[in-house]
């Protein structure tokens, strides 16, 4: 069956299009995705959940897009707490791929939709090659993604309009910090304390959340300069480099300006001499091990001319300066720090697409589903 999507402009509220409405919408979304979880437990992921857990010894997720970024941050997440190796695959690279194969692997993909049509064949290919302990991260509970795995984990995003996914991509990364932690569990490699400290941070997620939607006006300053830029980078380091690559395909579909994302530490690869004061050079600075050496990757841009937009955690000592925005989120979130990164990502490129006037729920060329090749 079909589900009714009214889009009358009843449901937009106070709201200027759907995608602001679903940006606003993550706070109850990802404390409906957590439900009243008190407790971490591999049945979480269905039933029979705790002895697939078991029984792999690593991890290979397939995805598309944004949900293909969930699946880059989510490796630093299981490789870092649970101890188990991942790879993550771009689904339509993979099902064409002569792969080396795993039985002992659980196979996890991700999608809002459930019905990208590459996500699926590579989920075929995958079984196809004996690997069929496999696992999705879906918001469509009747979709054929569900059907076709032997567990999942239904987000409650609910309905999302956009084309580009925000909800989606936010209520993904708390279901992939859940499955990190059942499998870290399942390891003996989270004891009471670690889990309840665990569980406290999650159950906070959506006043954290509540708290970067506040920073929208002082962003959509920034979108107004952005406006007439056809290029910009996005820098991020660690687990945050996945964030950059998300915030870079958000303004991308949807203002339709060129832009990219890079390891901070990649700059002098190559990258840096792209860097003018015409491309603006947005940076995720959270208070992390790595900060030291963004800061310097940071200067390697003003020594360049380049113009920062960093969206720096409230204790990391950076200040703006000449060449140097600075918009201060909360206080460092610790592992779930790029869950809150990525929303000020959402709302500069909904803003700059505002500001360009393109039409940001449906932009050109785009579909909210590839449900064909
Ligand atoms: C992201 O904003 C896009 N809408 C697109 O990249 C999307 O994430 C991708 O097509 C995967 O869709 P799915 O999550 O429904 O599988």
């Amino acid at each position: 069956h079909t589900v009714q999507v009214h889009t009358g402009e009843a449901e937009l509220g106070p709201y200027r299009h759907f995608m602001q409405k679903e940006i606003f919408e993550q706070p109850r979304a990802v404390g409906d995705t957590l439900q009243d979880i008190d407790a971490i437990m591999p049945e979480l992921f269905g039933d029979g959940a705790h002895a697939v857990f078991q029984a792999i010894d690593g991890v290979l997720i397939l995805a598309c897009g944004t949900s293909y970024y969930a699946g880059l941050t989510a490796r630093y997440w299981i490789e870092s707490v649970a101890g188990i190796p991942v790879n993550v695959e771009i689904a339509s690279e993979y099902r064409y791929r002569t792969s080396v194969p795993d039985p002992r692997t659980l196979v996890v993909t991700i999608s809002q939709s459930g019905e990208t049509a590459d996500t699926l064949a590579a989920l075929k290919h995958a079984r196809g090659l004996g690997m069929d302990q496999t696992l999705t991260i879906c918001n469509v509970a009747t979709s054929a993604m569900v059907r076709e795995c032997k567990l999942a984990f239904i987000t409650r995003a609910g309905v999302e309009i956009g084309v580009a996914s925000t909800k989606a991509f936010t209520t993904q990364l708390t279901a992939l910090y859940l499955l990190t932690l059942a499998l870290a569990q399942t390891r003996g490699r989270l004891d009471a304390a670690a889990e309840e400290q665990a569980v406290k941070s999650l159950r906070h997620l959506p006043v954290a959340v509540s708290a970067v939607l506040a920073l929208e006006p002082q962003i959509i300053a920034w979108a107004e300069r952005f406006a007439s830029k056809e290029n910009a980078l996005f820098l991020g380091r660690g687990m945050h480099y996945p964030i950059a690559l998300e915030g870079a395909l958000k303004l991308k579909e949807i203002s339709y300006i060129h832009a990219e994302a890079y390891p901070a530490g990649e700059l002098k690869h190559g990258p840096l001499a792209l860097v003018t004061d015409a491309m603006p050079v947005i940076t995720i600075a959270p208070h992390d091990e790595l900060l030291e050496k963004l800061k310097s990757n940071m200067q390697e841009v003003r020594a360049r001319g380049g113009e920062l937009y960093v969206f720096a955690d409230a204790d990391s000592q950076i200040a703006s300066a000449e060449g140097m925005h600075v918009i201060r989120m909360p206080e460092h979130y610790g592992k779930l720090s790029p869950i809150l990164h990525t929303v000020p990502l959402q709302l500069l490129a909904y803003h700059t697409a505002c500001a360009r006037g393109t039409d940001v729920d449906k932009p050109r060329n785009l579909a909210k589903s590839v449900t064909v090749e």
